[in-house]
């Protein structure tokens, strides 16, 4: 890329460092290529030093005598222009001889003031105690949209500029050695990049995403318009859309931040996460809280805080918390979530505008009334039982998605045979008719639908009194899906 090209985070964290005129700096990342790449954008010579090869500039064989560790500080102190050294895995040396460690030493004092850099990397922090105030520690976040444009640009020169904008946009979150595999992938689809490539490339993400065990991305695409009623959050979420396509030119205080739906189980709050995902034209992912507290990956609490940064470095993404109970009552998991609870809040208010928080809850009775009170989301919505009409809409749906013509089907009669069912039940209603009917080799009727209907025994029924109790709870402290007029045929039990 060219120099009026813009700079990357990294790029600009590495200048910022050499401008300083600190002459050593250590780097924890595993991205050797990509660190080389970095170094090689600050216009000094860089020499490269690995066990194996010595040190070397680029393309051209090693300087006699720099093998080891010992050898190649010896060559630094004496060599007399401008060079940056990139020294990798040297913590290896470092740890074990104290001879290397005294020598590097000697090293800080004969680079400063001289343009001579050295740069350790290592995929560990591994710092002998001496050397602390001698080296500076970065670690290495993931590369920004514009380093990933650049690296995409350098391995496709001929692709166009809008196309790896959106690709760079697509593998953001993903380190550039991820970012090259999943290139790969795609071009193994297709060797022509193209906007049909972008399937594959999401793809080899979702794969590496969900390797963190933690957090999953969920590529699949839903329209608002599967989703059968609840007209209220849909208005709000189209109205949300604009905000947020205009989060870097309006005020912080007015940018979507996210939205909590709770309420009861089968009624669309899952459906609706994945709709807002789309909605908003962005990738979904999911935090998975029993994953978190399984302890395979780590303290809980530390685990949950690494996944909500990490996250950030993939906006802008809508970020679900399935289950958001578990994370922050103490009633559901005891004192650990006491703490996650506390960061959650702290985090909501400072994340990054480009992340939209969609949280779900069930067990809305243990939610801590500080979650809900306004500000952390933006609105707080309660997914009732769906009513009369929007029941219809939800059969309407269903059939129509299974290829099944609404002709000669009386829909609306199914409603007083469906009083009280959840978007679940009505799903499992149309599949078990169609099932019977392709059963008897014929097209479903009417009357399977309804004979069907009346067999099933909704949950609503089984769980009244639950409902009863979550409605009266809700009732103050959430805004109904369904828009207020549908507030008039309440689904009776
Ligand atoms: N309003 C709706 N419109 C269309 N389909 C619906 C609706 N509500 C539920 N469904 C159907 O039922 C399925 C289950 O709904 P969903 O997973 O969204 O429920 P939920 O509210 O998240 O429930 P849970 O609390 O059990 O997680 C959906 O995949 C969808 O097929
Ligand atoms: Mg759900």
């Amino acid at each position: 890329m060219t120099h009026s090209a813009p700079e990357s985070r990294a790029a600009r964290a590495l200048r910022e460092i050499f401008q300083s005129g600190r002459p050593l700096s250590y780097i924890r990342s595993s991205e050797e290529l990509r660190i080389g790449r970095l170094l090689a954008e600050l216009a000094l010579p860089v020499w490269t030093w690995s066990l194996t090869e010595g040190l070397h500039l680029h393309g051209q064989p090693p300087v006699p005598g720099t093998e080891s560790a010992r050898g190649a500080l010896d060559f630094i102190i004496a060599h007399t222009h401008p060079a940056i050294f990139h020294l990798k895995d040297f913590h290896e040396p470092l740890r074990d001889s104290s001879e290397v460690r005294r020598r590097l030493r000697d090293a800080e004092s004969a680079c400063f003031d001289r343009q001579k850099f050295v740069v350790i990397t290592s995929p560990v922090r591994a710092i002998p105690e001496e050397l602390e105030r001698s080296l500076v520690f970065v670690e290495l976040r993931p590369p920004d949209e514009v380093e990933l444009a650049a690296f995409l640009h350098d391995e496709r020169p001929e692709a166009p500029l809008p196309l790896v904008n959106q690709f760079a946009r697509a593998l953001k979150g993903l380190t550039l050695d991820e970012a090259r595999f999943a290139l790969r992938r795609a071009l193994a689809a297709n060797p022509v990049l193209s906007a049909t490539s972008l399937p594959a490339l999401l793809e080899e993400k979702r794969l590496l995403v969900n390797r963190s065990g933690v957090i999953e991305f969920l590529p699949t695409p839903t329209n608002i318009n599967e989703i059968g009623g609840l007209d209220g959050l849909k208005k709000w979420l189209t109205d949300r859309q604009k905000l947020f396509e205009l989060r870097d030119e309006i005020s912080a205080e007015i940018v979507p931040k996210g939205v909590l739906l709770m309420g009861i189980p089968g009624c669309g709050k899952s459906l609706s996460v994945k709709a807002i995902a789309s909605c908003f034209g962005l990738p979904l992912y999911r935090i998975d809280m029993n994953e978190i507290f399984s302890g395979r990956h780590g303290k809980p609490e530390v685990i949950f805080a690494e996944s909500c940064r990490m996250m950030e470095e993939m906006a802008p993404a809508v970020l679900w918390f399935d289950e958001i109970e578990n994370a922050v009552s103490t009633q559901v998991t005891g004192g650990e979530s006491g703490r996650m609870f506390g960061f959650f809040l702290t985090w909501m208010q400072e994340k990054t505008r480009g992340l939209f928080v969609a949280a779900t809850a069930n067990r809305i009775d243990v939610l801590p009334a500080e979650l809900l009170r306004k500000g952390r989301f933006d609105e707080v919505f309660f997914v009732d039982l769906p009513v009369d009409d929007e029941r219809t809409e939800i059969f309407r749906i269903h059939l129509q998605r299974r290829g099944i013509p609404l002709a000669g089907l009386e829909l609306e009669q199914l409603t007083q045979f469906t009083v009280g069912w959840s978007g679940a039940e009505v799903e499992q209603c149309v599949v078990s008719a169609i099932t019977k009917a392709r059963l008897a080799d014929r097209e479903v009727s009417n009357q399977d639908l309804i004979s069907t209907a009346v067999s099933i025994v909704s949950l609503a029924r089984t769980m009244k009194e639950q409902i009863t109790q979550i409605r009266a709870w809700a009732f103050e402290r959430a805004v109904r899906a369904s828009p207020p007029a549908s507030r008039a045929s309440k689904p009776m039990m």
